[in-house]
């Protein structure tokens, strides 16, 4: 299964606000259109985010009248500005643009076809896709090492295909395991408000058949307590250069629960999610959603009108409490700050 993929000049998606009933696609004509299916979390996790806004960036340049490669720079400036606004957390969306920025820079210096340079960004943004699903393999490999046969896993939040291109972060390590032959159980935690885990975690792990039971999320400790979880694997929108874990709302929660009941605690990421330039996690933005998203589900209202809600999409796990974090050049274990810099080091080419 493919999340987002390219197809008659247009940019298609699955819709992720409508699974786990409806299987819809959403096609993106033009930028303003991918723009909106990030922010409406049409699309979303933060891989997801990064490829996409690479996609949202040649598919401007594919739409934007310019006959002339300064042109046609100039009039990518609004396409970099409007898909940046979209969410502030996930650091892989600025990853993807700024990859995109340069690229497109790189490649207006050496011809003055502005075709040719639609071309090169639409390559540049499939070999990113591909990229994605490759680096998925590669943390599949050294996260399932941490998984032993017979195993029950936690997992908060959906990480899985829909969340990157195809296969998954910390769902890719627990898919991984369960193919090389290890007998796994995951407990799924629904992870209110926007229930990634009950509607599209489960429905992955449904799909591919690996054992799983579905709690809300004040379950987890409860199962924890008594001997039930034994490792936690989660993702990340954005880590920090200490090691603190930005990831989705009630991940903190999780990761206190698993040091207290001694319970090791995984974050998966591509080297895409960290972010060095922010010496902890403190500095990394918290995105603030729309109230609708608690007092409703699916539409139906579960509070009293008008009440007062707070809604951060995201919370913020101080490096202490997370045991190793599991990334496609390695699995790097505190203190994180060296090992965070080596693998970033190693994925840009410089070591
Ligand atoms: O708000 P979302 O659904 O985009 O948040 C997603 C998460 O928090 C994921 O855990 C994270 O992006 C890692 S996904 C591989």
């Amino acid at each position: 299964m493919r999340t987002i993929w390219w197809q008659d000049q247009t940019v298609h998606l699955i819709d992720q606000t409508k699974l786990p009933h409806q299987e819809i696609i959403v096609e993106c004509r033009d930028y303003p259109d991918v723009a909106n299916a990030i922010a409406t979390m049409q699309i979303r996790g933060a891989p997801a985010i990064g490829v996409t806004a690479a996609y949202g960036v040649a598919l401007g340049a594919w739409r934007a009248p310019a006959d002339s490669v300064p042109d046609l720079l100039a009039q990518l400036q609004p396409v970099y500005e409007t898909l940046r606004a979209t969410r502030p957390t996930a650091v892989n969306l600025f990853w993807g643009i700024d990859k995109m920025r340069r690229y497109a820079d790189a490649v207006a210096a050496g011809t003055d076809d502005a075709d040719e340079v639609r071309r090169l960004l639409l390559a540049e943004a499939e070999r990113l896709a591909d990229e994605d699903v490759a680096t998925n393999r590669r943390m599949g490999e050294y996260g399932a090492a941490l998984i032993e046969d017979g195993m029950n896993v936690l997992t908060h939040c959906n990480t899985g295909a829909l969340a990157v291109v195809d296969y998954g972060t910390a769902l890719g390590v627990i898919r991984a395991a369960w193919e090389q032959g290890k007998h796994i159980h995951v407990w799924v935690d629904e992870t209110r408000p926007f229930l990634q885990g009950a509607r599209l975690t489960a429905w992955e792990l449904m799909k591919l058949g690996i054992p799983m039971t579905l709690i809300s999320d004040n379950m987890a400790g409860h199962f924890m307590r008594r001997g039930q979880v034994d490792a936690v694997f989660v993702g990340a929108d954005r880590i920090a250069a200490n090691g603190d874990v930005a990831n989705k709302i009630g991940t903190y929660s999780v990761a206190v629960l698993a040091h207290e009941n001694g319970i090791p605690f995984y974050s998966v990421i591509p080297v895409s999610t960290l972010d060095l330039s922010l010496a902890s996690g403190e500095q990394i933005p918290i995105e603030e959603r729309d109230p609708r998203e608690v007092t409703h589900i699916q539409g139906v209202p579960i509070a009293p009108e008008g009440v007062h809600v707070a809604n951060p999409a995201f919370d913020v796990t101080p490096n202490r409490y997370v045991t190793a974090i599991v990334t496609n050049r390695g699995v790097v274990y505190p203190p994180f700050e060296e090992g965070l810099r080596r693998v970033v080091a190693e994925s840009e080419g410089n070591v």
